[in-house]
């Protein structure tokens, strides 16, 4: 029978049967999944573990300090902060295409890892062999099974890993769904606030501007973004509703009138979903005066943004993300 005693149990078991006496580290991403899994991997092998946290510049506001704080508090984890942003973006200048932001941000993803391992084998010694991902199984199946081809697209952890990656994967999770993985977490005691997160995606704001990502377009989307989270938590709306991606088209512009005169902004989506484990999903009727509140605060607050949007399409024929 399935509990989250067993799950735990057994996936401890295995993880210290596959890492043994040598080293792992964890990329941390400030959500659920890599929570879970950090804290399940700390169960089983203790301090041989260490999180590391690489701020890609494709976060949203306040999340990096969020995860040096709330994380470490909870698990007591070594954890090192990588600063990654110069490095992201660099890599990324000039790609629009989806699938091939998906792979620079993947690639990028383990090199900074392993530049991190060889950081942690100068500071404390013997080698670490092993790599722990939150893989879920959706996101094993939307990737294709890892097989290298996506069926619908290259999650970051599974199709976009690169192929001459140097780590051992351990992935605790790759048979749960999301709603398995919060009671797990909760098996573990982690806090509500890390267990109840609302899902954000490994490449972050990179797959939300529709376009070239730029630090300028990503200030845009992280302001309009901020608004949107708060304007729905102050709403009350953060656990009826999945979670709510905020895109930015960076590649659209439209003609607008505000303030002295005419403008050429750029559209900002809302795409607030409801779903129960993000295979298929459904728009979510947010209240006419919270989306009000949103577009008026967004268009009023956010340089360049003249017009927002309100996506409502299911998940199929639209996948929850916009790339
Ligand atoms: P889609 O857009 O495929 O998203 O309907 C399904 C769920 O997965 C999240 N997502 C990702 N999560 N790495 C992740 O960790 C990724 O590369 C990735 N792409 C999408 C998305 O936010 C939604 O919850």
């Amino acid at each position: 029978t399935w509990t989250t005693v067993n799950v735990v149990e057994e996936q401890v078991a295995l993880i210290k049967e596959q890492v043994g006496d040598k080293r792992a580290i964890c990329g941390l991403s400030g959500g659920v999944d890599s929570a879970v899994a950090a804290a399940l991997v700390a169960k089983a092998i203790g301090d041989q573990l260490t999180c590391v946290y690489v701020d890609h510049g494709l976060m949203r506001k306040g999340e990096t300090e969020q995860v040096e704080k709330d994380f470490v508090a909870a698990t007591g984890v070594k954890l090192k902060v990588v600063d990654a942003e110069e490095r992201f973006l660099t890599a990324l200048a000039g790609v629009s295409d989806p699938e091939t932001k998906r792979k620079i941000i993947g690639r990028e993803f383990i090199r900074v890892f392993e530049q991190a391992q060889a950081e942690i084998i100068a500071d404390e010694g013997p080698a670490v062999g092993f790599l722990v991902q939150g893989t879920l199984y959706p996101d094993v199946v939307e990737s294709g099974g890892g097989t290298g081809t996506a069926n619908i697209k290259s999650h970051h952890n599974v199709g976009g890993l690169p192929d001459d990656i140097e780590f051992e994967l351990v992935e605790p999770l790759r048979k749960l769904f999301k709603d398995e993985v919060r009671m797990v977490g909760q098996e573990l005691g982690l806090p509500e606030e890390i267990v109840q997160r609302q899902p954000f995606p490994g490449p972050g704001l990179g797959i939300r501007i529709v376009g070239e990502v730029t630090k300028e377009r990503l200030d845009l989307l992280r302001e309009a973004d901020a608004i949107a989270r708060e304007e729905l938590t102050l709403a009350g709306l953060d656990r009826e509703i999945w979670q709510c991606p905020v895109v930015l088209l960076a590649d659209v512009r439209s003609v607008g009138v505000q303030g002295d005169g005419r403008t050429y902004g750029h559209p900002i989506v809302l795409r607030p979903v409801s779903s129960e484990d993000a295979m298929t999903a459904d728009w979510s009727r947010l209240p006419y005066e919270v989306l009000a509140k949103i577009s008026t605060r967004i268009t009023n607050e956010v340089p360049d943004v003249n017009r927002v949007v309100l996506d409502c399409t299911s998940k199929p024929p639209g996948t929850i993300e916009w790339e």
